[in-house]
């Protein structure tokens, strides 16, 4: 039988891996911690699980939701963005998505023609490398690096790749670094895609994990003439990973060129589900400074047992992620094998990221402070 070339150059999803090997070790009875994938462990709100209740009881909850997402929805989005990040919307300029992986994958054909290059940063999300090969488009890795701030220079890419690059996908908050971006970076970025014609893609998964004495700050507001879009995702802040909610916003055109795709592909999300991410962004926004101080607590707690065992790390202040620097005379792969054997901790290696990471490991803060604390204090000293 004959399948997909394509299939050939991408690997399992890593943490599908990381699953199965989690799997064999609860069965052995292993003792284990979980500080893998970024899900979070904290509660979704009553209101918003209210709200998903009874909007089954809506007239016509079950059929076909409209392809670009319920107008209440939108309406609150727009709302969204023009109080936190003063940035005025219209509704064709907003997309709902059913979660943001799907608008990272869909907008590759949306906007690439085959054999076009995508620029995607490295370390990163690797759904930016393996969507564009799937597509049969060609990402180009440009490396972010710490003495940078994990922020690409952008003058490193060649020219060459630059002419045939149709798309720049970034991340800040950024995963797996923490880092984040700033209003010169944005601007800097903004003004070369649009002279050379690129359309910019935020992926803003962690707009809202910052530290809690920090704003937001959304690519929209740095980008006046609204070139670019920012796909975003009730997954992170709302402690709503499982629902798959998420919307794209920005330049009119991407958003009808995505809409065109997704509505060939799939279909609207779960309407009642809409009502719930509806829900979720009219609520007081103490809730989401609630998660931001845990957070801030866990973060500041684990980088204090790092550094009391010697282990580096990059000292960001946003996400939920802490991105480690492997003990000298480990690689990656050997130093998370230590982690989980000797102190029953599973953390993602830093090559499941991209290929320039083999000196890293990441550490999610999504587990209870007490647990984090309790397995971290296992650690030897390096
Ligand atoms: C950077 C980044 N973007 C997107 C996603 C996917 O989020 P969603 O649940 O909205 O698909 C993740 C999930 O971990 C992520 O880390």
């Amino acid at each position: 039988m004959k399948i997909n070339n394509r299939l050939n150059e991408i690997q399992e999803y890593h943490f599908k891996k990381i699953e199965d090997i989690k799997e064999n070790l609860i069965k052995s009875g292993k003792d284990i911690l979980d500080l893998s994938i970024g899900d979070p462990d904290l509660p979704v709100n009553n209101d918003i699980v209210n709200e998903l209740i009874s909007a089954t009881n809506k007239k016509k909850f079950n059929m076909y939701p409209p392809y670009e997402g319920i107008k209440e929805l939108k309406t609150a989005i727009i709302k969204y963005y023009r109080e936190v990040f003063g940035v005025k919307l219209e509704l064709d300029e907003v997309l709902v998505l059913i979660g943001s992986k799907e608008g990272i994958n869909n907008i590759i054909p949306a906007v690439c023609n085959i054999g076009d290059y995508v620029v995607v940063p490295n370390p990163c999300y690797q759904v930016y490398v393996t969507s564009p090969k799937l597509w049969g488009a060609i990402p180009y890795k440009v490396p972010i690096l710490g003495k940078n701030k994990y922020l690409p220079i952008l003058s490193n890419i060649p020219e060459n790749i630059v002419k045939k690059s149709k798309l720049f996908i970034i991340n800040y908050p950024n995963n797996p670094t923490g880092a984040e971006g700033n209003e010169e970076f944005y601007k800097e970025i903004v003004s070369f895609c649009n002279k050379r014609d690129i359309i910019l893609v935020n992926d803003s998964a962690y707009i809202e994990i910052v530290n809690s004495g920090k704003r937001p700050v959304s690519l929209l507001q740095y980008d006046k003439e609204k070139t670019s879009i920012e796909i975003g995702t009730f997954s992170k802040t709302f402690n709503m990973t499982g629902f798959r909610i998420g919307y794209a916003v920005g330049n009119s055109k991407v958003i009808n060129a995505l809409l065109k795709i997704k509505s060939n592909v799939d279909s609207g999300q779960f309407m009642p589900i809409q009502y719930a991410a509806a829900k979720a962004l009219s609520l007081d926004r103490n809730i989401i400074e609630k998660n931001k101080k845990i957070y801030d607590e866990r973060r500041n707690c684990a980088k204090n047992i790092l550094k009391s065992k010697n282990i580096k790390f990059y000292d960001s202040e946003a996400a939920f992620y802490i991105w480690c620097n492997v003990p000298k005379n480990y690689t990656t792969t050997e130093f998370c094998e230590k982690l989980i054997n000797d102190y029953g901790i599973i953390v993602t290696p830093g090559n499941s990221f991209g290929d320039v990471s083999n000196t890293y490991f990441r550490i999610s803060l999504t587990r209870d402070i007490k647990l984090i604390e309790k397995y971290l204090c296992k650690i030897q000293q390096f």
